[in-house]
């Protein structure tokens, strides 16, 4: 057996067109486009290259950006000054603040700054809180995780019921990924790096959401036969093959995986072109409220 690939690339090119009508639509109501307003403090060359993806991406579907990008030694209350200055323009509908923050920045604080309308990265602790509650929904859920349950529907995946088994427990994919999977039904085991029997528990599971950023961390002999494998780890690794001289791999150890998996995400072209579709998506999502229609 050969795993059916989950193509993110194809959904998300997909996604995208509909969100570029959708776009045109609500310029015609509104008179001016959606905007997503971005904060980047420092120079981290991951951060600025998923920022400038992220504008570019705006700007694909025509919709409008702006960018604060900061120093490394920017204070808390320059920070502070350029979310509650996204949060009072009217013309931006979405803020989204690269994480991680340098270590001299509350970070917590700013995430509790954005405003819930315009929080479209799902990071806002009331947010959070109310994506851990049964009855309660977020005003948006976070960008990657979303993806991730997007693809498992594409997929046709059941997941009432499904033993799935998230590996990492970060803020940004692994608690809000499991969190979201419980709400779907599934029965969430979450592994990290200090779950003693992580091969057996992955062992078990219908559904492996991995994100523990450890190139090639899981062995296709991990996996329950059939298993359907969503790959979140984006991981530089040397590769003198390669003209960079460097290429990325996932989490999971895709050759061993995909004679055992029943379907899997590729890295590049799986999880990666979600995230930024799902952060569109709900930059749209909240323009529409802002002119009191949509969900
Ligand atoms: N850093 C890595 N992924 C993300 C993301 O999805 N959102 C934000 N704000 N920062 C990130």
């Amino acid at each position: 057996m050969t795993a059916k690939i989950i193509d993110g690339r194809l959904v998300a090119d997909r996604m995208q067109v509909a969100i570029a009508e959708d776009v045109k639509a609500f310029v015609a109501q509104a008179g001016f486009p959606p905007g997503l307003g971005v904060v980047l403090v420092g120079d981290n060359p991951a951060s600025a290259q998923y920022v400038r993806m992220k504008r570019k991406a705006c700007e694909k579907v025509g919709m409008h950006s702006v960018g604060h990008l900061l120093p490394l030694d920017s204070s808390q209350a320059v920070v502070e000054e350029a979310v509650e200055s996204l949060n009072a323009d009217p013309r931006i509908h979405g803020i989204l603040v690269q994480l991680p923050m340098p270590k001299a920045i509350d970070e917590a604080h700013i995430m509790s700054m954005v405003s819930l309308e315009k929080d479209v990265d799902g990071f806002h602790p009331i947010n959070i809180g109310r994506l851990a509650q049964k009855g309660r929904e977020p005003s948006f859920t976070p960008a990657t995780p979303t993806g991730c349950m997007v693809l498992l529907k594409e997929a046709g995946v059941n997941l009432d019921g499904a033993n799935a088994v998230v590996i990492g427990r970060s803020n940004i994919v692994g608690m809000p990924v499991a969190l979201m999977l419980m709400k779907a039904n599934a029965t969430v085991t979450i592994c990290h790096s200090r779950t003693r029997n992580t091969a057996e528990i992955v062992r078990g599971a219908d559904v492996v959401i991995a994100a523990i950023g450890q190139p090639n961390y899981v062995p296709g002999d991990w996996l329950k036969p059939g298993a359907v494998v969503i790959d979140v780890g984006t991981n530089r690794v040397d590769d003198p093959t390669n003209e960079k001289g460097y290429t990325f791999v996932g989490d999971v150890d895709y050759e061993s995986a995909l004679p055992v998996a029943g379907a899997i995400t590729k890295v590049p072209g799986g999880v990666g072109p979600m995230t930024i579709t799902m952060l569109l998506a709900n930059t749209m999502k909240s323009a529409w409220r802002s002119i009191g229609q949509g969900a």
